[in-house]
């Protein structure tokens, strides 16, 4: 706490980009599929959906690391795990680094594994198939946002 150091900017940094993961997610699942969804779809779109997905996954992938270096290194600044284990705040930022984890985890999941065979069943035109991957990409999708949410209330709640 207290004045401005270089760990108010490692904090900073650590905020910009839970807001461009999160922002960017909240854009591409609010403003992007629902207008492509308006448009003809997302298989009569399919071309310009990956190039959007793929794009934002590398921001999207950056945005990851850097959350994930900064928690790292502020945690190294109040002395190490070993330090803050045992305690309430750190046992939320355990808790925020596994959802991170998980988060990460299931995005790398939807983008290597259930995407691209969905784009394989609609191209082969299995409907049962499109069904299913379409399913297990809402679990996913689901996965990512409730984790990024409730990694974001335990960093809320770690001054209030
Ligand atoms: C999506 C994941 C994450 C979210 C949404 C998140 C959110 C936040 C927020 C909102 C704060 C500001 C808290 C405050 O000062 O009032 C914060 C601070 C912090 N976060 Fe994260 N965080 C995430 C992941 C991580 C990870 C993975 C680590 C560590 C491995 C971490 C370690 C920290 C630390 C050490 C602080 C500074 C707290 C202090 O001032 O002592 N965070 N985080």
């Amino acid at each position: 706490m207290g004045g401005m150091t270089i760990w108010t900017l490692v904090l900073f940094i650590h905020l910009l980009a839970i807001a461009a993961w999160l922002g960017g997610m909240l854009f591409l699942g609010a403003v992007v599929v629902p207008s492509v969804r308006a448009h003809g779809g997302l298989r009569a779109s399919r071309p310009l959906v990956t190039a959007v997905a793929r794009r934002f996954g590398v921001i999207g992938g950056l945005a990851w690391v850097v959350i994930l270096v900064t928690g790292l290194l502020m945690v190294q600044h109040r002395g190490g795990f070993d330090a803050i284990s045992g305690t309430d705040y750190g046992r939320k930022i355990m808790e925020k680094l596994g959802l991170l984890v998980l988060a990460g985890v299931a995005v790398l999941v939807h983008s290597l594994w259930q995407g691209p065979r969905l784009r394989r069943a609609e191209e082969a035109g299995d409907e049962a198939a499109v069904a299913r991957w379409r399913r297990m990409r809402g679990v996913l999708d689901t996965i990512v946002l409730l984790a990024t949410l409730a990694a974001l209330y335990l960093g809320a709640s770690l001054s209030m």
